[in-house]
């Protein structure tokens, strides 16, 4: 969370910094701020809440300077405020900052004993006092950042900028991703490279430990040992309409509507379709010799990961474990050998689920990731890891990333089932053909929409929500109820169908919504019987299933949506856009802010 940027032009930084920041204000919009250096004089300027009141108070209070430094805002330490927001200035010294400096008030009390003295509430404002303390203590700006980074310990991306210096920055990576970014006789820093993707598609991305003394027309970029390092330079293709809006509200309703096309790349990268088998990048896998898996992510990451423990038990008789990648962390489970760790991540920069893999590197046989960005640290770190290929995901609530990564998974399985002799090569082919007609049916299914928006004026009103599901569609309950309450703030639960009984019910009444997903598949008619126990106890249901189920389901339901009829393996997928949408239409019908949802971001880089 954060998103920094720096920047040495030959052209005024100011705009340049903030269009960067536009681009990087998913990962938080608490506060916005900028620094440059104009006349070798360094200045700033910090507005709380979203880029624009930055923007607005730019053009009262202008900023001129080819060099700057931009940051835009998830609170950690401190209230977001303007004292609290980035950058902060110490002296000469200007930093930004995204992650958490775990000793920071050890280092407090450390300047504390020199007389110096801090005025905000965050940890990154020590960082600039240490680094003005060095400063004083006559090194130079390059020396003073290096003696600073050395004694910081936690999760940082850093760049620092300092009065008297318009062709330095120093920009520093442990723990948060970062990225130079290499223009003609100018050069770039950022917290990735859909930030820089207007200057620059030429990105060297520093590695853990790293830090770089950047000029306009040098990088030197140096180990954690303060060994100079060589790290490759890519030139890296980003869609840029990938990160505009196109006509959409919001990129959330853009990325709903996008599944189809990206789903169909997908699949495109992964079956083989002269052979209709499954192709793995190099190295691959062979799944025969897999004892165990070990699912671990967050959020909505780890409910694709509950839907593939199913698929991976059901279909390939795989034995799977899936954790929350924060409780798995600190949990240390023993590691049996013949396990294969299985890491799903949006960003591939999530801190839980990047310590996971970490834990897992050397104890499990092989690490394997489902990741979108594919130069991302989860990515990098894993000895397989496989792009899920859904393109710039804006929107914070997650839509074709999960999509994509149960189509992706999904891929996994057909794999594991092959290479176990649970399935042969003609069922694999069967089911790729089934999941190569998954785009036209999405599109089928996106045709519901004016029917949730309909719907959603009424889902608007209640207090609480509850989902149902059972087998592979307990997660998409979740699914829904996880999407619902990240963008409409309504209260909603998820429970497994059979589990209600067992305590939830208590809460059904007249005015809960219970939203049940019924495919029809082998356990539609459970799942029908507790919708019954809802019905007859009072409460108000919207059904979610196909033609056919709809019918067999009887009447006294308050609502139904008629689904396309699929196969029970695909039906995650599928259920997935009616949960979507609801959430979608009903966070529209209360106003709320559908993209930057309040206290969210959308990578999550500390624990
Ligand atoms: C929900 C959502 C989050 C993320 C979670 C993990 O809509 O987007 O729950 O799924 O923060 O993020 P990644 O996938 O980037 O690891």
């Amino acid at each position: 969370m954060c998103g920094i940027v720096g920047v040495l032009s030959n052209h005024e930084a100011a705009p340049i910094l903030v269009d960067a920041l536009k681009r990087l204000e998913y990962r938080g919009y608490d506060s916005a701020g900028i620094a440059t250096i104009n006349d070798l004089k360094l200045d700033r300027r910090r507005a709380v809440g979203k880029l624009v009141n930055l923007s607005d108070l730019l053009v009262h209070e202008p900023l001129a300077g080819k060099a700057g430094i931009g940051h835009t805002r998830w609170a950690t330490h401190g209230a977001p405020s303007v004292d609290n927001a980035h950058p902060h200035r110490a002296g000469r010294v200007a930093v930004v900052h995204n992650g958490i400096i775990e000793n920071f008030k050890e280092l407090r009390e450390f300047l504390a004993e020199k007389d110096i003295g801090y005025s905000t509430d965050t940890d990154t404002e020590t960082i600039a006092l240490l680094a003005q303390y060095y400063l004083d203590e006559g090194l130079a700006p390059r020396d003073a950042a290096e003696q600073t980074i050395a004694r910081l310990d936690g999760a940082y991306a850093l760049c620092f900028l300092f009065d008297g210096e318009d062709n330095l920055l120093i920009a520093a990576r442990k723990g948060s991703p970062l990225a130079i970014g290499h223009g003609e006789g100018e050069m770039f820093v950022g917290s990735d490279a859909i930030a820089l993707a207007p200057m620059t598609d030429r990105i060297t991305y520093l590695d853990e430990g790293d830090w770089a003394v950047v000029t306009r027309d040098s990088v030197e970029i140096r180990d954690a040992n303060g060994n100079i390092a060589n790290r490759d330079m890519k030139v890296i293709q980003i869609d840029t309409a990938m990160v505009d809006k196109g006509g959409y509200k919001h990129f959330m309703a853009k990325e709903i509507a996008e599944q189809p096309t990206v789903l169909q790349g997908a699949l495109a990268h992964y079956i083989d379709t002269d052979t209709m088998q499954v192709q793995l990048p190099d190295p691959g896998l062979d799944f025969g010799k897999v004892e165990r898996l070990s699912l671990v992510a967050c959020g909505t990451a780890y409910l694709a990961c509950m839907v593939a423990k199913y698929w991976f038990e059901q279909h390939a008789r795989l034995p799977v474990e899936v954790d929350v990648a924060s409780e798995f962390r600190y949990r240390e489970p023993p590691v049996p050998k013949g396990t294969v760790a299985l890491f799903v991540s949006q960003s591939g920069e999530t801190a839980d689920t990047l310590a996971a893999l970490r834990y897992m590197d050397g104890r499990a046989d092989s690490i394997l990731s489902v990741v979108n960005v594919p130069e991302s640290s989860i990515a990098r770190e894993s000895d397989l890891p496989l792009p899920t290929l859904a393109g710039a995901e804006i929107g914070v609530a997650s839509t074709k990333a999960f999509t994509c990564q149960l189509t992706t998974l999904a891929m996994l399985v057909l794999k594991a089932a092959q290479d176990r002799g649970e399935m042969s090569a003609e069922d694999v082919a069967e089911k790729l053909k089934l999941l190569r007609a998954l785009p036209g049916m999405i599109n089928q299914a996106l045709n519901i929409e004016s029917q949730t928006q309909a719907l959603a004026g009424e889902l608007a009103e209640a207090r609480d929500i509850l989902f149902l599901g059972r087998g592979q569609m307990y997660p998409l309950a979740h699914e829904g109820a996880l999407k619902l309450k990240e963008i409409s703030y309504i209260h909603a639960e998820a429970y497994a169908s059979g589990e209600l009984k067992h305590g939830p019910i208590a809460l059904v009444d007249p005015n809960v919504p219970v939203i049940v997903m019924a495919p029809r598949d082998a356990l539609f008619e459970k799942t029908v019987s507790n919708m019954q126990e809802v019905m007859a106890r009072g409460g108000k249901v919207l059904l979610i299933a196909d033609e056919k189920g709809a019918q067999e389901a009887g009447e006294g339901t308050w609502r139904t949506l008629i689904m396309p009829e699929v196969d029970d393996f695909l039906a995650p997928i599928l259920y997935a856009i009616p949960a979507q949408l609801l959430a979608y239409h009903t966070a529209v019908a209360k106003g709320t802010d559908v993209d930057q949802p309040r206290n969210l971001a959308k990578s999550v880089t500390v624990e």
